[in-house]
């Protein structure tokens, strides 16, 4: 695995996000990381980047032995984005970036992202990417599971009709239109299957935050994230 090298000195927290899909997790994530000249990583292009690479290679996304033998064979690279303040996955030196929000690519990907050895090895990855500290690192369980004693741990919540407006904007802006009515039921199900699921599933850890970011712009979700960070660095 390669990261970049980190250099501003002083203590740099770690921040664990979770929430479920289309909550802005990545967006909200993005301002906080920028605002502290933080690293932000959307741990759910990790699971997108090996489903898509999967069906690439036309191995089985339903087999766990072939989806982790690929997994073992890439060569993974985390590098900053354009604007420094994300880190962004590549697989054997390709950015991954405009393959992995298809619909096709998602709804694979929560099967791929129940698999035992998949999350452990991506679990993995994320902690060593995580574990200097200076990190928003965004998901489904990296404040209950990945970094159970993160510094600062945010639930991010919205309701349904919230979120499937605002992955139809995500969506449509990464060059995938879609409608409403469909992106609400994948987005419904997705839910399902992260609450459900077996391994880490979705969840609220002890001594996190809540936000309910329905009536809220993802600015004032960040300024409140904020608010928290630095009353944490008072301690
Ligand atoms: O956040 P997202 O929709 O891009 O995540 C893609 C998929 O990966 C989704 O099915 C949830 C799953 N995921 C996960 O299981 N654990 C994480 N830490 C992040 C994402």
């Amino acid at each position: 695995m390669t990261t970049p090298e980190r250099t501003k000195k002083g203590r740099r927290l770690i921040i664990a996000m979770d929430g479920p899909a289309g909550v802005g997790k990545s967006t909200v994530g993005q301002l906080v990381a920028k605002d502290l000249g933080y690293f932000f990583v959307n741990t759910g292009e990790m699971y997108r980047a090996l489903t898509w690479k999967a069906m690439e290679e036309k191995v089985d996304v339903t087999d766990e032995s072939a989806v982790m033998s690929l997994a073992r064979r890439l060569s993974w690279e985390f590098l900053p984005s354009e604007n420094g303040s994300s880190l962004k996955t590549y697989l054997d030196g390709e950015s991954v970036a405009a393959h992995i929000r298809a619909e096709d690519v998602s709804r694979k990907t929560s099967a791929v992202a129940a698999m035992p050895s998949v999350r452990q090895f991506l679990c993995d990855l994320q902690r060593r990417l995580g574990q200097e500290g200076g990190v928003v690192m965004e998901g489904r369980d990296i404040a209950t599971h990945v970094f159970p004693n993160a510094d600062v741990k945010i639930y991010l919540d919205a309701s349904i009709e919230e979120r499937a407006k605002r992955r139809i904007r995500q969506l449509r802006s990464s060059g995938h239109p879609a409608q409403l009515a469909s992106v609400r039921d994948a987005i419904l199900q997705r839910d399902r299957n992260d609450l459900e699921r077996k391994i880490n599933p979705l969840a609220y850890a002890e001594g996190a935050t809540l936000i309910d970011s329905t009536r809220l712009s993802l600015h004032e979700v960040a300024r409140k994230i904020l608010k928290i960070v630095h009353e944490r660095q008072k301690r």
